[in-house]
């Protein structure tokens, strides 16, 4: 029953509607029609998201919480309902638990430095995976060599999945943190967070989720996840590069110290001391990203329009589709075979660096990453040394994966 209904909905999206609100898909590159398959990079922004930014610098661009003036007023306004529509769209109970960050690298630090240093001793713990983004890794590396504590890295299976049973047994007195991707940016593997999560809960050892690739793709309710901490960027999720969200429970924002000082985020100030305001905005020191977060704004509700479940619907048809045509090409390797994925697909070739695959494909008018994804430590445990990844959004078609195959095959042929 389930799956009619499913393939009802699939059926029922029109791809080309939404392709209509993205002006860049009209656009040539290299004298061909650009297919853009680097989603799990950065997504194209609809017309609504460009319209929102410069409508806020056309009507009521002013600073926020500084002014009595009518144009703050209307900026603060706007700036703290995207705080409510990020609450909403992440499942968040109140806009007191929504900071604006710069992305996700910047809440992960957030978390590293405010949260996680100050209760970090020599020989304390932290555990990531193996399929970590670096910026899942770098922050928590800092932190660890200042304090003298130790990563330990949960291993994955050859398919790409996390092994439960050895990551449970990296579990220790010792852990402070456990910080774990919820999609792979390379592989699309979905992680079984409520799982990590319910062992975490039994050891008390607070989690942060690294949602990059996933607040884009699917439906995420941090509060029956029950994460301590959930990251994103909002570029990735059909709004503009440099403003990103730190979700954090309540009893976190309390409890935390911001690293970062400046105005806008105390109560009172004298040369002897500080005192902070109560809740996110202690975090957010200096003038924020006001057009950010309301181009943001403007994405959750481009995204709700179409709605999550489609959006994830869709994309899974996409990877089916995309999946079933490289069994015509034997001589590729998938990194990343799991059943359970997001619209990621990453491959390589023997002898054929991925660079050059990339550099051809942009020829046809094809934009897919190339490289290691910023995930080494991945790069190694399959000893590769990067691969093409082509990633999913909400525009793509299945003609726009056809033309890739019809490229791909042309390229192979050229670099053989
Ligand atoms: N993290 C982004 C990616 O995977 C940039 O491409």
């Amino acid at each position: 029953m389930q799956n009619i209904e499913s393939s009802k909905k699939v059926f029922e999206f029109d791809v080309e509607k939404i392709r209509n609100d993205f002006p860049i898909l009209e656009r040539e590159v290299n004298n061909k029609k650009l297919v853009y398959l680097d989603n799990a990079a950065t997504v194209q922004k609809p017309q609504a998201v460009i319209d929102a930014i410069s409508n806020y610098y056309k009507l009521y661009n002013s600073n926020v919480h500084r002014g009595v003036h009518t144009l703050s007023q209307e900026a603060s306004h706007h700036y703290e309902q995207a705080r409510i529509k990020a609450a909403a769209f992440i499942g968040a109970k109140s806009a007191q638990e929504i900071i604006f960050t710069k992305g996700t690298t910047d809440g992960i630090n957030l978390v590293a430095q405010s949260f996680v240093k100050p209760r970090l001793q020599k020989g304390n713990e932290i555990v990531l995976t193996m399929m970590e983004h670096h910026s899942n890794i770098i922050p928590w590396q800092m932190i660890a060599q200042e304090k003298d504590a130790v990563l330990k890295i949960a291993p994955i299976s050859e398919s790409g999945e996390l092994v439960m049973d050895e990551f449970e047994k990296l579990i220790s007195k010792q852990t402070k943190i456990i910080a774990v991707t919820h999609v792979s940016n390379t592989m699309g593997t979905i992680n079984n967070v409520s799982k990590i999560i319910e062992i975490a809960k039994q050891n008390s050892i607070p989690v942060l989720i690294d949602g990059a690739q996933s607040a884009p793709h699917m439906q995420v309710d941090v509060a029956s996840m029950d994460c301590d901490f959930y990251v994103f960027s909002g570029h990735k999720v059909y709004g503009p590069t440099g403003i990103g969200v730190l979700y954090a429970k309540e009893e976190h924002i309390n409890s935390m110290q911001p690293y970062q000082g400046g105005g806008g985020i105390i109560s009172t100030v004298t040369f002897n001391k500080t005192t902070y305001v109560q809740g996110p905005l202690k975090f957010e020191a200096g003038t924020p990203n006001i057009e950010g977060a309301i181009g943001l704004a403007a994405a959750f509700d481009y995204c709700n329009s179409v709605g999550m479940e489609t959006i994830f619907e869709h994309e899974t048809m996409l990877l089916k589709y995309a999946n079933s045509q490289f069994k015509n090409f034997p001589q590729v390797k998938i990194i990343g075979t799991t059943e359970h994925k997001a619209g990621v697909i990453s491959f390589a070739l023997e002898n054929i660096h991925p660079f050059d695959i990339g550099t051809l494909l942009d020829k046809f008018g094809i934009a897919v990453r190339t490289g290691h994804h910023c995930t080494q430590p991945l790069m190694n445990f399959f000893n590769v040394p990067g691969t093409t990844r082509m990633s999913f959004g909400i525009y793509n078609t299945t003609q726009e994966i056809d033309y890739f195959f019809g490229a791909l095959e042309k390229v192979l042929r050229m670099l053989s």
